[in-house]
């Protein structure tokens, strides 16, 4: 079998970092193809809770190799400290693979992430504030600064030489703020160097080889379909795209290599940071969700919005990503609610609308237009089985397949690896 994708079908935070580990065990390859450490991805093995902002996921299966891929964006201090941190509870981190086409987040782009966020005021788009933005918009611009220049400190100073010219200019007159000195830049990075040369490789290359053995790889997603630069709310999303078109630029494989495409899709919906949210409950069963699913931030610690299931936003990230497999997380917080509903449309201005709507003002007006399923009170965190699970619970996710046009191949009723009911085999 080649290669798969998992990609959030929402706002992030689907419970990706859970979907990939527990594939993880039967891949050969785990592969991140965008986003940075903007990522906060949990994996819970027994007591053990891992958080990988940077890392795919499959570290975590001593025998898939983790590779980030060119598409990704590298601190790389903070790839070393979460590389650091995985080495001490016992992790074999040597397996690691870096693109040498992959852009890194400079000092620079930190300080500018920041900034902008200030200078936007109410307008401010909530970002992690990791440098994400401003790193995929000087990869864009050809002003990028890849991992593969960290390998010529010649060219590495040059190139930075040459930027810092601009930023500096722009953070001291513009924001008022501190330069970034060129000497110091190039001393960090070199200790950065001298650490990660080993795991730089060509690996659009590795995984080829890989694939045309036979061999399995699957490719992380991280954030979601409506973060997404070209597809999501915009510009209430993040700087790369996370839909699964991009899995194979990203990872530097071919497109006719991908033959299934597993969307991650929360049984209600959460969002970090400001923009358009029709479901979002502002109230006290928002709050419910909040608690009871645990709903905080895994890089920001920021509360996360809270609302019910959206079918419209199911459909589009089906549509978008060509979803073949939605796995459904998080069933059993849902548990305890009398009635469950889903949103089936949207009112927006008076009409009924069934579809994502073309423009953003629409979407910023769309008022949800739901339906009631009965809710159940089991808990569902020690189910094993489909069979098992209560009727109304069955009833509540054959809704969600038919409104999404996607069958529900695997159900998620709690954090643990054991704690999945898988309906169609993913690999
Ligand atoms: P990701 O960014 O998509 O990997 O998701 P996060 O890790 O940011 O957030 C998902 C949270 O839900 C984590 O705390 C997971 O441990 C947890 N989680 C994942 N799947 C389930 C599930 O089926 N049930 C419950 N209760 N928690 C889950
Ligand atoms: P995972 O992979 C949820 C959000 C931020 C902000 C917007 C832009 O864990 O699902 P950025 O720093 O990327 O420029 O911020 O995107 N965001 C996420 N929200 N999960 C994530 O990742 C996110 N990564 C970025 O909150 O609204
Ligand atoms: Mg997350």
């Amino acid at each position: 079998m080649p290669a798969l994708v998992l990609i959030g079908a929402q706002w992030g935070d689907e419970g990706k970092g859970k979907a990939t580990d527990l594939l993880g065990g039967a891949v050969d390859y785990v592969v991140r193809y965008q986003g940075g450490n903007n990522a906060g991805h949990t994996v819970v093995i027994g007591e053990e809770h891992y958080a990988l902002h940077l890392i795919p996921s499959g570290i975590l299966r001593a025998d898939c190799v983790p590779v980030i891929g060119n598409g990704v964006v590298i601190d790389p201090g903070v790839l070393l400290s979460e590389m650091d941190g995985l080495a001490a509870r016992g992790i074999d981190v040597s397996r690691l693979l870096i693109s040498a086409n992959a852009h890194l987040i400079m000092p620079h782009h930190r300080a500018l992430d920041r900034v902008i966020e200030r200078y936007l005021g109410k307008s401010r788009i909530g970002t992690t504030g990791r440098g994400i933005g401003p790193t995929y918009g000087d990869k864009v611009a050809r002003t990028g600064i890849r991992v593969q220049d960290l390998l010529d400190p010649g060219i590495f100073r040059k190139k930075l030489e040459l930027v810092l010219r601009e930023k500096n200019q722009v953070l001291a007159k513009v924001y008022n703020r501190r330069r970034i000195e060129l000497d110091e830049v190039c001393e960090e990075y070199a200790g950065y160097a001298k650490r990660l040369g080993p795991h730089i490789a060509d690996t659009g290359l590795v995984l080829d080889k890989a694939l045309r053995s036979g061999q399995v790889v699957l490719l992380e997603g991280s954030q979601g379909t409506l973060l997404d630069v070209d597809h999501g709310t915009y510009p209430f999303v993040t700087s790369s795209n996370p839909t699964a078109g991009y899995a194979a630029t990203g990872a530097g494989i071919g497109p006719t290599k991908i033959n299934r495409v597993i969307g991650i899709i929360k049984a209600y919906t959460t969002r970090v940071g400001a923009g358009p949210f029709p479901t979002e409950l502002d109230d006290k069963v928002g709050e419910e969700l909040r608690r009871i699913g645990g709903e905080f931030g895994v890089t920001t610690g920021r509360s996360r919005r809270t609302g019910w299931f959206d079918a419209v936003i199911a459909r589009y990230a089906v549509r978008v990503n060509g979803v073949t497999d939605l796995f459904l997380t998080k069933l059993d917080v849902l548990s305890g609610f009398d009635r469950v509903p889903i949103c089936v449309g949207y009112d927006i201005g008076g009409e009924r609308v069934d579809e994502m709507p073309m423009t953003q003002t629409e979407f910023h007006h769309a008022k949800p237009i739901y339906t009631e399923l009965p809710g159940w009170h089991e808990d569902l965190s020690g189910v094993r089985s489909y069979a098992d699970l209560p009727a109304a619970a069955k009833d509540y996710i054959r809704a969600l397949e038919e409104l999404s046009g996607a069958p529900v191949s695997a159900i998620g009723v709690g954090p643990g690896r054991d704690q999945t009911l898988v309906i169609n085999e993913l690999v």
